[in-house]
């Protein structure tokens, strides 16, 4: 028996499955709701489909996929175990970027499945993606690898896994990120095994199958800010929301064509 969350996970994926909201639908082979249990603490949030997904059917199954999986499993994570989406669901053609507006028709659907799932911190891959869950924030060369709380969620920027085949030296950026994704994991992992540090989950939607853990404490008060960087570790440097990071190379251009990276 699915779990009330997986339940309404699945009615979220039907929806998507159908959607006629943009043009996108009109050049789609199929819609791409994302993959993963609807339990799952660490949610992955792309761009949008490519040639390959809009075939198969599931989010990061090319060449972007594949170097999504291996970072996820240099730190001991199981792709099966994360939540895969995009900030839109159809592919763009010839994938090309996402508009404004196909983004804006596409987003009750990330949002409803962000409040389904609940997931303990949100792995932004890219800077579609960095614009459309942390509008303002600043970019992804300054943000990528840290962690940024909104609302009572918790952000990870990181590049889009896709510019690493572009440009090599970016891995070593991201596997360097991911480490530090690991430590963000291993600390929510043990506020919540302080006493009192579980939170229950506040959407019914959301209930947790018995036995599972409670989410991560983070919800906000009032006098919270809307966002707000998580203070830098010793020797880190102090990154403000939209600053340029001095020791990062100005930030790739995003892969012009998903479609190629499917091909390897
Ligand atoms: N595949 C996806 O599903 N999303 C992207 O952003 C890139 C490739």
């Amino acid at each position: 028996m699915q779990s009330g969350a997986a339940d309404a996970l699945a009615v979220v994926h039907e929806h998507i499955l159908v959607c006629t909201d943009c043009p996108l639908h009109l050049k789609r082979i199929q819609a791409v709701p994302g993959t993963g249990p609807a339990t799952a603490r660490i949610m992955a949030v792309g761009e949008g489909p490519g040639e390959t997904e809009d075939r198969v059917g599931r989010p990061f199954v090319g060449a972007a996929g594949n170097v999504l999986t291996k970072l996820l499993e240099s730190i001991g994570l199981r792709r099966d175990d994360i939540y895969i989406t995009n900030v839109v669901k159809c592919r763009p053609p010839g994938n090309r970027d996402p508009e404004l507006t196909e983004m804006e028709a596409c987003s009750h659907f990330l949002d409803a499945q962000i409040e389904i799932i609940r997931p303990d911190v949100i792995l932004i891959l890219g800077r579609h993606a960095l614009a459309r869950l942390l509008p303002g924030a600043g970019g992804i060369g300054g943000l990528h690898g840290r962690k940024v709380v909104r609302g009572n969620r918790l952000y990870v920027p990181l590049y889009h896994p896709a510019a690493a085949l572009y440009q090599g030296s970016l891995m070593r950026t991201l596997e360097d990120d991911m480490l530090k994704v690991r430590g963000y994991l291993n600390e929510a992992e043990a506020r919540r095994r302080q006493p009192g540090g579980a939170a229950a989950p506040s959407h019914p939607a959301a209930a947790r199958a018995p036995g599972e853990p409670a989410p991560l404490p983070t919800a906000p008060t009032q006098a919270e800010p809307l966002l707000r960087l998580v203070p830098p570790g010793p020797g880190e440097p102090v990154l403000r929301p939209g600053s340029p990071d001095p020791s990062e190379p100005a930030p790739p251009p995003e892969p012009p064509d998903r479609d190629q990276l499917s091909l390897f």
